[in-house]
């Protein structure tokens, strides 16, 4: 290998369109655990991950905030960034599509591709499915609907500028089988055998006329045009080399691009086949990985139970949630999100095996030897009859055990779950050694012994955190520091069980992992203020009492003197004015034109002397922000809701 080839990781540059969940942190963490890990090892690393900011579902998300789409990119790129630091990832860069730099090399490709005679303008007729931005055959369609996502299509005939994928089918088939590590899991990369033998490849459709799609990086050879999302999104991988990571590093090809399973067809076909096209060499592997569900059912916004990182991280920590998503399920499979899965980990895996050892040993030494670690110690061989166990098996088996876990293999195919059952291998085997040498006996029957075995306690959890610093950095961190550590960095040259290092202190430390009582589903409920007692039920004929009805803006202006009164004029059907206090949030200019809810049949009232005639539902943030409810789709003024 190059000696100068650096580790080179990415992860999906993420839409914009809405605020990071789970899914985008799993990816995000894994990443971030391998990149720790080759760092650990000594190789340069650079880790990717950014944001995906042009295209329709961008475009659509800022108008309905009445943003320009660039406007509401940065806004939402923050959430991201805070998101990243708050799980502690260690990414080298940050890229965003709507980088100037990007934005030039994606037009450079273009333009060179163009030159070539790899992209030609061609007439076009097709399906297409607005939500997704993509073209589909009639043979595609799932009952006359979008295959992805189940919504309608549309019948679409204009011209449009093509990428002749379809002439590196064989060749990228080629690839693939000569290549065994090049798609994993392998169950992935049969999947892309399969389609990739069984059918036709297309050429890619990779433009969009501008009347359609305006927010996007106009073709540099038609100015009428506008890129398809994805070529621009995919060449992230490679723009970001040219003005974000250290020139003196080669990290071309890509060791890994980990990305979800949904997104495994533009990875392993598009951007292989445009890697070809540019004649540059294909990533190392591509890992595809699985979807998490929340109690049995898929993530979503209506049904409420899209899992925010963030609140996990508040309530149970950044280290319990890593360790949970990685430790839970195998790094491929789907999987499945409870709270209660993630106590029940933190309880059993975090405060019992680990959590105790720690302590025990720390306490244990600290009242033995005074917080004493005699390093390397030995004992007389003369003296060393009457071992209670023998410190050597213990010694030989967790040596083999390091061997295992540090099995660079099982880190390259992101075989997480597996080494975290070794590290815990490793820690009941220290639990263990402690169980049957009690160290308590051993100080009154022969006290020379002692420090040999508080040593060997030591150093196993000493190795122990350095395994465990990529998947929990924070911890590893203040354990190293309560090992007596803190002049030293946590690195490979840490895993050998001989240290250089004559003696350590250790120190105190707070409880890292407290147990969780567990709660009924009922219970937490209660705690949330979510639970409905019977008599708090209402009838349907009482909620038929209320009267809902779109509301379209047609006025709004400041209510004087008042700094959070807005009073609107609102066609519900009829104009009604209605006084609310969303003034903190929202401009009157930004709410002309909004389709909102109104409650209309509300008795009126005064509010500083000006009237209003009913009400519009809003929502309180935790953070005391309000947002106004507003209909996704055209409808009319005066309809009903139920
Ligand atoms: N912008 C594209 C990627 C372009 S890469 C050149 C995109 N963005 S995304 O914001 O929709 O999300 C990307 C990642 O989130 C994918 O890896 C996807 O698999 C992951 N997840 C989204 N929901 C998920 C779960 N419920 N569970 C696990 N990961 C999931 O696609």
């Amino acid at each position: 290998m190059n000696q100068n080839k650096g580790f080179y990781i990415t992860t999906p540059i993420y839409y914009v369109n809405d605020i990071p969940h789970i899914g985008h942190a799993y990816t995000t963490i894994a990443a971030d655990i391998l990149a720790r890990y080759m760092r650990l090892k000594g190789r340069k690393v650079f880790f990717l991950t950014g944001t995906d900011e042009h295209g329709q579902k961008v475009e659509r998300a800022a108008l309905q905030k009445g943003k320009t789409p660039k406007e509401h990119a940065d806004i939402m790129v923050e959430n991201f960034k805070t998101l990243w630091k708050g799980l502690n990832i260690s990414n080298d860069a940050f890229i965003r599509t709507t980088d100037e730099e990007h934005k030039r090399i994606v037009q450079e490709i273009l333009q060179r591709l163009y030159d070539k005679g790899e992209i030609v303008k061609r007439k076009y007729s097709g399906m297409y499915c607005t939500p997704c931005e993509r073209f589909w055959t009639e043979k595609d369609l799932v009952e006359g609907k979008c295959p992805d996502c189940g919504r309608d299509v549309e019948f679409i005939e204009e011209e449009n500028y093509f990428f002749l994928m379809s002439k590196y089918q064989d060749a990228l088939i080629e690839h693939i089988e000569k290549n065994p590590s090049y798609i994993l899991p392998e169950t992935r990369k049969n999947e892309v055998l399969g389609f990739l033998k069984n059918r036709t490849l297309g050429d890619l459709c990779i433009s969009r006329p501008k009347h359609r799609l305006e927010w996007g990086i106009i073709l540099p050879f038609d100015e009428n045009y506008t890129t398809y999302v994805w070529f621009d999104a995919l060449v992230n991988y490679y723009s970001a080399l040219k003005y974000l990571a250290p020139e003196d590093v080669e990290w071309w090809p890509p060791d890994h691009h980990l990305i979800g399973k949904d997104i495994l067809t533009t990875h392993a076909v598009y951007w292989s086949t445009m890697l070809m096209a540019l004649e540059l060499p294909l990533p190392r592997n591509i890992f595809a990985h699985g979807w998490w569900t929340v109690k049995g059912k898929k993530m979503s916004k209506s049904l409420g139970n899209v899992v925010n990182p963030s609140e996990v991280i508040k309530k149970y920590g950044v280290d319990a949630f890593r360790y949970f998503l990685f430790r839970e399920v195998s790094f491929g499979l789907d999987g499945d999100f409870s709270e209660e899965a993630l106590i029940r980990r933190i309880n059993n895996d975090l405060a019992n095996d680990f959590g105790n050892l720690l302590n025990r040993f720390l306490v244990m030494n600290e009242k033995y030897m005074k917080g004493a670690v005699k390093i390397n110690s030995i004992i007389p061989r003369s003296e060393a009859t009457r071992n209670l166990y023998s410190d050597n098996e213990f010694l030989s088996s967790f040596k083999s055990l390091i061997e295992e876990i540090n099995n660079e293999t099982l880190w390259d195919e992101f075989k997480f779950n597996i080494i975290l059952e070794k590290i815990w291998q490793a820690i009941s085997l220290t639990n263990n050694y402690i169980a049957k040498t009690e160290p308590w006996k051993v100080l009154k029957e022969e006290p020379e012994r002692l420090p040999l075995i508080l040593f060997n306690i030591w150093n196993a959890i000493r190795i122990i955190t350095v395994f465990l610093y990529p998947f929990m950095p924070e911890t590893a961190n203040k354990i190293w520091y309560a090992l007596g550590l803190r002049d030293y960095i946590i690195d490979y040259k840490m895993l050998k069980l001989e240290l250089d290092i004559k003696e350590a202190k250790t120190e105190k430390i707070e409880q890292l992992f407290p147990k969780i009582e567990i709660k009924t589903e009922e219970q937490m409920k209660v705690e949330k203020g979510e639970e409905a007692k019977v008599e708090d039920l209402i009838s349907i004929e009482d909620f038929m009492k209320i009267k809902l009805k779109v509301g379209k803006v047609l006025q709004a202006e400041r209510v004087k003197g008042s700094k959070k009164l807005i009073k609107l004029i609102v066609d519900i059907g009829e104009e009604r004015q209605i006084v609310a206090g969303i003034g903190e949030q929202y401009s009157p200019e930004e709410l002309t034109g909004r389709s909102i809810v109104v409650l209309a049949n509300l008795k009126p009232a005064k509010l500083m002397g000006v009237e209003s005639q009913g009400m519009l539902l809003a929502a309180t943030g935790e953070d005391g922000k309000i947002s106004i409810l507003t209909i996704d789709r055209e409808v009319n003024a005066g309809a009903g809701i139920k």
